[in-house]
């Protein structure tokens, strides 16, 4: 691709601007004079527009640490993660274009403004047609389900070229591993369309995690986590089980489009690239600014984490959110789930963020250790209320049609 330089824009105005330095294999970013006028502060902690580079407008270097490729940690948070990046390959290879060529400055640009958050990246590559078009979700996650698993030998049929056009606008930019799409949704009519861009009126945002109809009841057990996390107070946005020809997928409102409006997101690994621990997003959250409101919902998602053991707690499933104002706040919580791996020995299920210096064997004084040193006063009460929400697992596990030797063997995980 030929795109070493990109220019970053959020809400219409100029950022910045991004090279690529092939020799040092990192990115470079510069702010836009402009843009440090306005006082939004998009990325406080690592590259805070006050600070005497960014005012005298020095380069800010990439990260070099795998997880950002190369970028500087604000924008790594817009490329997308295993399922995305096996996509874009696949596209590569379509479009004749070897992996080698390509830098992630190049990938930021194929991302163009399809990004989660509110990031754009200009020039994109365009897609053909920006414009939102009716999904047929059953065809389209067969399709993702035929690419991925013969994706070392399937050159895409013509017959296809649609669908796999249709595939790579909806489901190439979003993170997280497990394969999904983002979606446009009336209610009203149960229509279904792409989310990339904006949408027409009565639609609103999702993003549809693909159930992948093996033995495992991915999409189920998400919901059932869903209904707990609601029950125990934990702020998560609305989410329902939506099923497509006998197959059933995890749909959840995304909580950076309001309408067609775009809230600026950055995940913990984003604010802080050396995040390892709980009590390290405690103090994120202090240096943000926030109010004691978010605090003590963090707290509560740290407690739920432990007992009901959602151990895939890494630095990428926490974020923060910025509004038009330059107003930050803790986002939603997502991607909570039962995530022990019942086939994988006791090591391979430790938590990914510690918690009083422990990744596993974390007992209830580890939690309120953590309250005192936090400050958070009610944390008896806050205990007692994630307990009594995930009490209710069976319930609502049978409800919800998971096998009952499944609900047997998670139960017993609990702490
Ligand atoms: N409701 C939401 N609104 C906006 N963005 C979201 C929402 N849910 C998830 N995301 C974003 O999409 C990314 C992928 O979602 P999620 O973490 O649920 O997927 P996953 O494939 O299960 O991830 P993982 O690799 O952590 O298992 C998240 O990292 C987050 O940035
Ligand atoms: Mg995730």
């Amino acid at each position: 691709m030929d795109t070493n330089a990109i220019k970053v824009t959020l809400w219409g105005q100029d950022v910045g601007y991004l090279y690529w330095d092939n020799k040092q294999r990192l990115a470079v970013f510069e702010y836009e004079k402009r843009f440090l006028e306005n006082e939004l502060d998009i990325a406080p902690l690592t590259m805070p527009i006050d600070s005497p580079r960014s005012k005298k407008r020095m380069p800010w270097l990439g990260n070099s640490e795998k997880l950002y490729a190369g970028l500087p940690p604000m924008l790594a948070d817009s490329l997308p993660d295993k399922y995305g990046n096996s996509l874009f390959s696949l596209w590569l290879r379509e479009n004749k274009i070897l992996t080698k060529q390509v830098n992630p400055v190049d990938h930021l640009s194929f991302i163009g403004s399809r990004a989660m958050g509110a990031l754009e990246f200009e020039p994109a590559k365009e897609l053909g047609n920006n414009s939102a078009f009716d999904v047929d979700v059953q065809k389209l996650y067969l399709f993702a389900k035929d690419v991925l698993s013969e994706k070392e030998n399937t050159v895409l049929q013509a017959e296809n070229a649609i669908l796999w056009q249709d595939l790579i606008k909806i489901s190439s930019s979003p993170g997280g591993k497990r394969p999904k799409a983002i979606v446009a949704i009336n209610k009203e009519t149960n229509e279904v369309k792409s989310g990339q861009g904006a949408v027409p009126d009565g639609f609103e945002h999702y993003i549809l995690k693909y159930d992948d109809n093996s033995s495992y009841p991915y999409a189920k057990l998400e919901y059932v986590y869903y209904l707990m996390a609601k029950e125990a107070g934990i702020d998560i946005m609305s989410s329902e089980l939506k099923t497509y020809e006998g197959v059933t997928h995890f749909l959840t409102k995304r909580f950076d489009r309001i309408g067609n409006e775009k809230l600026h997101v950055q995940t913990l690994a984003a604010m802080n690239p050396l995040a390892s621990s709980y009590e390290d997003l405690f103090s994120v959250i202090r240096q943000l600014n926030l109010p004691y409101e978010d605090i003590e919902q963090q707290y509560l998602r740290m407690i739920f984490n432990v007992l009901s053991k959602n151990v895939d707690d890494h630095s990428k499933n926490f974020a923060f959110t910025m509004d038009k104002k330059g107003v930050w706040r803790l986002s939603p919580a997502y991607d909570i789930t039962f995530s022990v791996d019942l086939a994988a020995p006791n090591y391979a299920n430790s938590h990914s963020l510690t918690i009083n210096g422990k990744d596993d064997s974390i007992t209830i004084d580890d939690l309120i250790e953590v309250a005192k040193k936090n400050d958070i006063k009610n944390y008896k009460a806050l205990i007692e209320q994630v307990q009594s929400a995930i009490s209710k697992f069976e319930e609502f596990a049978t409800n919800n049609g998971i096998d009952e030797k499944l609900i047997v063997k998670i139960r017993k995980c609990f702490v």
